[in-house]
């Protein structure tokens, strides 16, 4: 067994090492993996990475679990959530600069999504003495009288995480809160590029009395992770990430599957936007640009009116162009780099081949490594990768239309579902996008890419499957368990 913290790298931030935790333990083994700083492509720490039979061990621990976790009284769960809330408070600023270095998140985005972590357990820790039931009268006949049914909610058992790179702390926090409240063990898996956040969070729950066996996470590859797709032991699978979770949900058995996938969010401004130009062009260049674009609601294409299109295109341009790019750790830094410079390599094809297409590009430029400017686009031929697919990157495009429900069907003309925005002055253009769009949350009055952390979350079609935000995680991480009860003399 390893100390919890090691010394802090020379100028990074960082400690130089980082154990993974199995049944709420720090283990050092091998610290094998590299986790680079983002933005200068350095080591910026190294992290102890497990192999399969690690992963079968915490599961295994997880299981056993399962009744010491369910019988933890809903004040004392209610304690270990306030108990992180409080030490993630205190490690604000030390969060957010992990988060710089291992995301090459701007350090303002950083705080932002320490912000929301501790948003998200302080839900969860008021969710957990909330775990309410139900009484159903079942008296509706003469064979049934004298009966009573009341149904509360039980935890489902052992579940495994799998998370993504992009938000190493929120998206953790989506999954760890939800399980702390409900009653359940897990093992989870953070992305190997950015697996930091995850593991200051194990840091914190191992100084709760979280029972024996209550939390795992393991830095693995995928294919050591195997397990927690296909161990029957495991109750519930929750997969944010690619498209790649619907094959995680084929080989998953028997076991409750939730998947928070991608988009290719749009974002509708009506004729008359219902708020002032320079305030769309606000939100429009946060929602398609912030955390350069990493992001599964960030704004990817926007369907303007005709009567304000040139308009909205030359405010956006100027926007756009001034956004600054660079260092992350930089206070006025909007743009930082993406994940790597595959990425951004996949991302500026995609613009490539959308432009030898047809498309304009209305502002951009040069891509520097992994760091690539604000890219502003029109006329992206509607079957282009830029078009169709998610493109994870500080890209979006413009298009313009004449009628709302033609717009609409625009809106749904996409493989992906998750979330809509629609900027419009008129209530029944707002009522008829909630009647009609195909996605799991449309936004009025605001860009798709607006999230708090306790609204229900989640996608339709390719997007995913079930809902985050914290109470609808707690539904699928718990059943619904009936018990009848007979009046022998009624
Ligand atoms: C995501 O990328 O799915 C998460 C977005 C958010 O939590 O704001």
């Amino acid at each position: 067994m390893a100390k919890t913290s090691a010394k802090k790298s020379a100028g990074s931030g960082l400690n130089s090492s980082y154990p993974y935790y199995l049944a709420n333990r720090p283990v050092a083994a091998n610290t094998d993996l590299e986790v680079l700083d983002k933005y200068s492509g350095k080591v910026a720490t190294r992290v102890a990475f497990a192999d399969a039979a690690v992963v079968r061990k915490a599961i295994v621990a997880a299981h056993k679990a399962r009744e010491a976790m369910a019988a933890f009284p809903p004040d004392a769960r209610r304690d270990v959530l306030e108990h992180c809330v409080r030490r993630f408070s205190e490690r604000h600023e030390e969060l957010a600069v992990a988060l710089c270095i291992e995301a090459g998140k701007p350090i303002k985005d950083a705080r932002g999504e320490v912000t929301r972590l501790i948003d998200t357990f302080r839900i969860a820790a008021g969710e957990a003495t909330r775990l309410g039931g139900e009484l159903i009268e079942l008296q509706i006949s003469p064979r049934t009288r004298g009966y009573r049914g009341m149904v509360k909610r039980v935890p489902v058992g052992a579940c495994s995480f799998i998370t993504p790179f992009n938000f190493p702390l929120n998206l953790v926090a989506h999954k760890v809160a939800p399980a702390i409240a409900a009653g359940c063990p897990f093992v989870l898996k953070p992305a190997v590029k950015t697996p930091v956040g995850a593991l200051i969070i194990a840091e914190v729950l191992a100084e709760t009395d979280l029972p024996k066996g209550a939390f795992s996470v393991i830095c693995c590859s995928n294919e050591d992770a195997a397990a927690l797709t296909e161990d029957e032991r495991i109750a519930l699978l929750s997969f944010t990430g690619g498209l790649i979770g619907w094959e995680l949900k084929a080989r998953a058995g028997r076991k409750k599957v939730t998947l928070e996938l991608g988009g290719n969010a749009a974002c509708i401004v009506d004729e008359d936007p219902g708020v002032p130009l320079d305030h769309v062009v606000e939100r429009l260049v946060f929602g398609a640009y912030y955390q350069s674009g990493q992001s599964c609601i960030s704004v990817q294409r926007i369907y303007a009116h005709a009567a304000i299109y040139d308009k909205l295109r030359k405010k956006l341009k100027e926007a756009v162009t001034q956004l600054r790019m660079g260092d992350p750790r930089d206070e006025r830094t909007f743009i930082g780099p993406v994940v790597d410079e595959a990425a951004a390599k996949r991302i500026e094809s995609w613009i490539d081949a959308a432009r030898k297409g047809g498309a304009k590009r209305i502002a951009g430029g040069a891509r520097k490594g992994n760091l690539l400017p604000a890219t502003l686009l029109e006329k992206v031929p509607r079957d282009s990768d830029l078009y169709r697919q998610e493109a994870f990157g500080p890209v979006a495009f413009m298009a313009p239309f004449d009628d709302f429900d033609d717009a609409l069907s625009q809106v749904n003309d996409s493989d992906f579902g998750l979330q809509a925005g629609v900027f419009t002055g008129r209530l029944d253009h707002a009522m008829r996008a909630w009647d009609r769009l195909d996605v799991g949350g449309v936004i009025v009055g605001d860009v798709p890419s607006f999230r708090v952390d306790n609204m229900p979350y989640g996608g339709v079609k390719h997007s995913g499957l079930g809902r985050e935000g914290v109470r609808y995680a707690i539904e699928d991480m718990t059943e619904q368990r009936l018990l009848v009860i007979r009046d022998p003399v009624a």
